[in-house]
């Protein structure tokens, strides 16, 4: 993991967030590749969502709902998590069911923790809210209290109605949605796993009660497919099945899709059968009737909700740890992002091999030409050799390169991030070769090994 913070900084994926001021707890910014392939990630997303298929529908819901919202989907009462706090020397806080699970080995057990900071003794747990708390409007009483939306889900849940006359959908249909979550998480960590402010690519599918199994099992199989299809590596992903003891208090089942991080196994997104459980509370908060008559059958009835929540900044690391590899080529090391082309943030840099000569000028006709096909960046700086590993170190997966032979006979170097291999082809041919090559299959040369 290490190595990884310190390419996202080297390179400006990602960083601290206000370095200048010593950093704020746990929280990122996100430079202009870590912009450029969070994108991508999110494209990806919404193309599997809504371009693939035609049973789902997009959203966009504020981030600060009616507090109301909160009571009837239980995130008032119930979101919370067992805080401690260390009394010995260093006082700080913890969530008792990590440590229970780090020391005694289940998050369940009974037996004495301690402090892992100082060995101190730990206080008796208390639930401790995860919500983010503000006020709307000029005066902080209360009645103004409102809360940064702990998941975007619930934005869905309350739009049912409007999204069922607009869209003119019937179940099984879905609403998908990307947005930024908040949770006051009491141990942020491991770079951007867990932060207190995050994105989310949720999306809620509603199903007639009696099919909800067999869409669950669906779409388990299709965000697999998701991640595979992107290039992570099968044998680092896994579905792990919640015991009934792990439920969420609106889940009757619920799938983990589990990424092998450096620190472990570890949730990259939740795929849960959420019952009627938000409909029906919402219904009863608010006082609207939240379910589907089908007039063709005559049938009235709640639908059940088919729940992939997946995290952005998640997949983006579990993306960037797949793709990271170092290797040795002709005695020295190389760093390379091998992420699937569709992902990478550049996918081609054209690059003159000297800045004289006339190359830079026609680097630039060639770099234009492909730019209007594809992302592609232009480097004139530093030496040849320095440009290839910066480029494999972004992930860029095809770098063009401009030489004395382009001049003579309009050739130019093609060099392909994973094997190495150069070819020579007309400038010309190049952006529809780019082009061409995008759109094959790619398999992580890390699969070989
Ligand atoms: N609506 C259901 C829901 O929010 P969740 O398992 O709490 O379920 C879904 O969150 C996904 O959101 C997680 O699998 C993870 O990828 C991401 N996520 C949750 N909390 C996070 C945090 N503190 N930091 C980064 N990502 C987080």
């Amino acid at each position: 993991m290490d190595e990884i913070v310190a390419l996202s900084k080297r390179r400006g994926f990602i960083f601290q967030t206000s370095e200048i001021y010593g950093g704020l707890g746990s929280t990122y910014d996100y430079g202009h590749y870590g912009v450029l392939l969070r994108n991508n990630v999110k494209a990806e997303w919404w193309r599997a969502m809504l371009r693939d298929r035609d049973d789902i529908v997009a959203l966009d819901s504020a981030i600060l709902q009616h507090p109301r919202t909160w009571e009837a989907s239980g995130h008032l009462e119930g979101f919370t998590d067992p805080l401690v706090q260390c009394l010995g020397k260093c006082k700080k806080r913890w969530r008792e069911d990590h440590l229970r699970a780090e020391q005694l080995g289940d998050e369940k057990a009974e037996g004495e923790i301690r402090c892992p900071e100082c060995g101190g003794e730990l206080s008796e747990p208390r639930q401790f809210n995860l919500m983010f708390k503000t006020h709307m409007g000029p005066v902080e009483e209360s009645g103004s209290e409102v809360y940064l939306r702990p998941e975007t889900a619930q934005g869905i849940f309350v739009n049912f109605k409007n999204v069922l006359q607009f869209s003119r959908k019937r179940p099984p249909f879905g609403i998908a949605q990307i947005g930024k979550s908040f949770r006051n998480e009491i141990t942020p960590g491991n770079f951007v796993f867990r932060t207190r402010e995050f994105e989310q690519m949720e999306m809620e599918f509603f199903v007639p009660p009696a099919d909800a199994p067999e869409w669950h099992q669906r779409w388990m199989d299709e965000r697999m497919r998701w991640y595979t299809g992107l290039g992570i590596r099968p044998d680092q992903l896994r579905l792990r099945e919640h015991g009934a003891d792990e439920l969420s208090h609106y889940s009757s089942a619920t799938s983990d899709v589990e990424y092998l991080f450096p620190m472990g196994w570890s949730e990259l997104e939740g795929i849960a059968n959420r019952g009627d459980f938000d409909l029906t509370q919402h219904a009863s908060f608010s006082g609207e009737k939240l379910e589907y008559f089908d007039q063709a059958s005559g049938d009235r009835y709640v639908p059940y909700v088919i729940e992939p929540a997946a995290g952005v900044d998640r997949a983006v690391l579990a993306f960037m740890v797949d793709a990271y590899e170092v290797e040795e080529v002709e005695g020295r090391k190389r760093t390379v992002l091998r992420l699937h082309p569709r992902l990478a943030p550049v996918k081609a840099a054209v690059l003159p091999l000297v800045s004289k000569e006339g190359m830079p000028e026609r680097a630039r006709e060639v770099f234009e030409a492909v730019r209007a096909k594809l992302p592609a960046e232009y480097d004139e700086g530093g030496s040849i050799g320095k440009r290839y590993r910066r480029q494999d170190e972004i992930g860029t997966p095809w770098c063009i390169t401009v030489d004395g032979g382009t001049l003579e006979d309009g050739t130019v170097t093609l060099r392909d991030r994973d094997s190495l291999e150069q070819t020579r082809l007309a400038a010309q041919e190049i952006p529809d070769e780019l082009a061409r090559r995008l759109q094959q299959p790619w398999r992580s040369p890390k699969l070989a090994e």
